[in-house]
């Protein structure tokens, strides 16, 4: 039987929930979006974003100005509840599911029989049998699906997310999707809102076959990750261009290797590996061992800029780039901006930092003496030592000329040209 929903709402309007609930908006659907942060819901009831998306805001105000979407801070009843709140993890490397663990108890009061819940956030293997308990003891008038399966009052399905942001609203159309239902009628009903606008393939599983499906996802890719890094240092111990070697293997029909760079940043890859590792430490010594090699990398970056340095008496030192991943604004958990507070704080020398998508310095470079914002031409122009630290197609224009007289670590390749003829 196909379920139709009316009205749903989503919890936690942020890089994952906005973009998603204007997507359902925008198919005609009545969407209530809920955050805690009242100047989130402020902006979204302007119809605007309050985040860089490519062609969001354009959605927004056309669902905002139609009623299709409205914000509040506190939920309101729905057919569907959507949570797409954060999951990072503490400093010891533990997951914080406090987030969803409030949205669950926030939406607790307002739900009916007949309702689904759709765990969207990224969460440790069996966040949605907890969640399932959770909303039992809060509302034990109403069944969930491992009390009697395929005939609960509330169906409960995790659905994880696996959006490129800068391209959230084709990804969001396009990506393949996976639905792991407490029983098969949630899992069915959630794929059936999918549907609403969802075009890629989808599957339906177990609620902690699609946990560990999505944490696997950035395991593998911080693992791979991990390989190309150890591998540039090693090319660097022997003096060889890591670029060059990795292009040469992956001639190989069957190699692969990924880029190396200065580490590896954005909230989702250096933190999902975790989840796995503290449920299961003993069993995945490659997926901790990973997390330390990507996480040592801007430290070992940080200490060649040093070793270099120390041939100048007060050097100059452009560092190109700040952002996580290139082209974007996003500094969160930034390999490059590691690089450039370490420095900082070190006081070798002038920092000229380029960073072409953000219009002030962050925290630990602001407030460091002899660090500036500036531009790429009086950067190169300026320094004595020029490191590139994110690939911004910005900087492709970088005169290669007027870098031949200085010392360029280039931590991302953006300048090499393998050298695969002799
Ligand atoms: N951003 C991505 O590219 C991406 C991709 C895949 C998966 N994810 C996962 O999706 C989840 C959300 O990530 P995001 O990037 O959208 O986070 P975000 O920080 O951009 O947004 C989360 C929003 O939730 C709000 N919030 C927090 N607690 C709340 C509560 N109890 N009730 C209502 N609102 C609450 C916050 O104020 C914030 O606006 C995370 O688990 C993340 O790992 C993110």
């Amino acid at each position: 039987m196909t379920m139709t929903f009316k009205t749903i709402s989503v919890i936690g309007l942020g890089y994952v929930g906005l973009p998603t609930a204007a997507m359902f908006a925008s198919r005609g659907l009545s969407v209530i979006g809920v955050d805690v942060k009242e100047d989130a819901v402020a902006r979204v009831r302007a119809g605007e974003a309050h985040f860089v998306e490519p062609d969001l805001d354009i959605v927004m105000r056309a669902v905002v100005t139609a009623g299709n979407l409205r914000a509040v801070t506190v939920p309101e009843p729905a057919d569907a509840f959507l949570i797409a709140v954060p999951t990072p993890i503490r400093d010891d490397h533990t997951a914080d599911v406090s987030a969803v663990e409030s949205a669950l108890a926030s939406i607790a009061p307002v739900l009916k029989r007949g309702d689904l819940v759709i765990i969207e956030s990224t969460c440790p293997v069996g966040t949605t049998a907890r969640a399932a308990e959770q909303l039992r003891r809060a509302r034990p008038d109403l069944s969930l699906p491992d009390d009697a399966p395929e005939a609960s009052d509330i169906l409960l399905t995790y659905c994880p997310e696996r959006i490129l942001p800068g391209q959230t609203l084709r990804e969001l159309v396009d990506n393949g999707r996976t639905f792991g239902g407490l029983d098969r009628r949630s899992a069915l009903a959630a794929r059936d809102l999918y549907t609403l606008f969802a075009r890629g393939p989808m599957r339906m599983t177990t609620a902690p076959t699609a946990e560990l499906s999505k944490l696997v996802e950035n395991a593998f890719r911080d693992v791979n990750v991990a390989f190309a890094n150890e591998l540039s240092t090693v090319c660097e111990a022997l003096g060889l261009d890591v670029w060059t070697v990795i292009d040469l293997a992956n001639l190989h029909p069957r190699v692969n290797i990924l880029a190396p760079g200065p580490g590896v940043g954005g909230h989702c890859i250096p933190v999902d590996p975790w989840f796995i590792h503290e449920a299961l430490p003993e069993q995945t010594p490659l997926i901790r061992t990973a997390r330390e090699v990507n996480d040592r990398k801007p430290h070992q970056v940080a200490e060649r800029v040093v070793a270099v340095a120390e041939r100048y008496r007060d050097p100059t030192i452009a560092l190109l780039g700040l952002t996580y991943k290139p082209n974007v604004d996003d500094l969160r958990e930034s390999p490059a901006l590691q690089v450039a507070r370490d420095l900082a704080q070190r006081e070798i020398g002038r920092l000229l930092v380029v960073e072409p998508h953000v219009d002030a310095l962050p925290a630990g470079l602001a407030d460091r003496p002899r660090v500036e914002l500036t531009t790429l031409q009086e950067a190169a122009a300026q320094a004595d030592i020029v490191v590139i630290l994110v690939a911004h197609n910005r900087f492709r224009s970088l005169d290669r000329g007027a870098l031949s007289h200085k010392i360029v670590i280039d931590t991302v390749g953006l300048l090499t040209v393998p050298l695969v003829s002799m």
